[in-house]
């Protein structure tokens, strides 16, 4: 039976349920074999954000041999409000994959689980939505940020809230406990889920004496990307993204529309390169750290050195598509190779099905809704 809280992983004071992605993560941190899950949901191409968010991070837990990865395709949970979209959905899932696979994702190393080739996890959802206090459910303030944006899509027949939306985050409980999931690395909008998740197990734990592990949120310390024009987070429902399909030519067209400094219009004023846009993402993306420090030194001293935003542009040009041309390369691989890529997919998530039924045996085992006549039998 599997432990609760991995050992040595760093906790981070106040909220136990809380891992902070740490460098050292690769290798020595965990002393046994622990099951990640997390997930994605298939809504449209991937972009910046999603690699640097996520997928960089699923590299590096695939890569470490302590884990064992379980990544999500949750179709069912973006049906969930999107119901008048199935077409596009259904490219999607294939889009996802395509994407997953280009950037390094591999099948035979990790789990690749369609949510809705797993029926387990509706029948897991549907008893943990019994341990669930109405109360709790709906005081999640993601869910009501969520619910809020839904509202605002106006007088349209796809406005309303559903009933399952309000579930949904049951839903991602069942998600992570089938495949017994001890970590779960996600975006910080999505710990109120990781908290309601060790709400519900540790309940169900308690009332039927079962010992499901108790899920860790791991949170990457990349900070959000930012709109070209400096402004809220990289969303891929909002344009203005970089695809990581992206070419030269739109990668180019991309970065010198972004917005530089609004100390430009103030020669005097102190350049705050923090609203740099170019700078920002040179932070997150260039290597070459000592590179960039003398880079902006020389930036804001413009005057003597003369360094100006198309020669900060064009590194940044030069980065993103070291970045993006081998996936983009990949990409083309496989969508020239697409029976590689669906031959496999009903397989995939076999495995999942399988460790789910073992969990759901024994936990209707212990809330006495298996074999009924047993009792009666001689
Ligand atoms: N809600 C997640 C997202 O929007 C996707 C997701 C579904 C998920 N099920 C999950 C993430 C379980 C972590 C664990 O991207």
């Amino acid at each position: 039976m599997k432990k609760n809280v991995p050992k040595n992983g760093e906790v981070v004071k106040n909220t136990p349920h809380v891992i902070r992605w740490i460098e050292d993560f690769r290798g020595k941190v965990w002393d046994r074999v622990v099951t990640c899950l997390t997930g994605m949901r298939p809504s449209g191409r991937l972009h910046l954000g999603h690699y640097k968010w996520a997928l960089e991070n699923w590299i590096a837990l695939q890569n470490n041999p302590n884990i064992k990865n379980n990544f999500l395709i949750a179709d069912y949970q973006v049906l969930g409000d999107h119901l008048w979209d199935t077409e596009r959905l259904r490219a999607s899932v294939i889009d996802m994959v395509i994407d997953w696979l280009a950037v390094g994702l591999d099948p035979k190393k990790s789990n690749f689980v369609v949510q809705s080739y797993v029926p387990e996890f509706a029948e897991l959802f549907n008893l943990l939505t019994m341990f669930t206090p109405y109360s709790v459910a709906t005081n999640n303030p993601t869910l009501k940020d969520e619910m809020k944006k839904i509202e605002n899509r106006g007088e349209g027949e796809n406005s309303f809230v559903s009933l399952w939306f309000i579930n949904y985050p049951v839903s991602q409980v069942a998600d992570i406990m089938l495949p017994y999931g001890e970590i779960v690395p996600v975006w910080e909008d999505q710990i109120p889920h990781i908290e309601l998740a060790r709400k519900i197990i540790k309940k169900v734990n308690t009332m039927y004496g079962t010992d499901f592990p108790l899920p860790l949120a791991m949170i990457s310390e990349t900070p959000r990307l930012v709109w070209t024009d400096g402004s809220d987070k990289m969303s891929k429902s909002l344009g203005n993204t970089i695809y990581l399909t992206a070419t030269l030519k739109e990668i180019t067209a991309w970065v010198n529309s972004m917005y530089t400094d609004p100390g430009k219009t103030n020669v005097q004023a102190k350049w705050n390169l923090e609203k740099h846009v170019v700078f920002k993402y040179l932070d997150i993306f260039y290597k070459d750290k000592a590179h960039l420090e003398d880079l902006k030194k020389r930036y804001v001293e413009w005057w003597e050195h003369s360094v100006g935003d198309g020669e900060v542009k064009k590194l940044l040009i030069k980065v993103l598509d070291e970045l993006i041309a081998p996936i983009r390369e990949q990409r083309e691989y496989y969508k020239n190779n697409m029976d590689l890529v669906i031959s496999s997919i009903a397989e995939w998530s076999q495995n999942v099905r399988n460790m789910g039924q073992d969990l759901l045996s024994e936990l209707k085992e212990k809330m006495w809704i298996l074999d009924y006549g047993r009792e009666f039998r001689r």
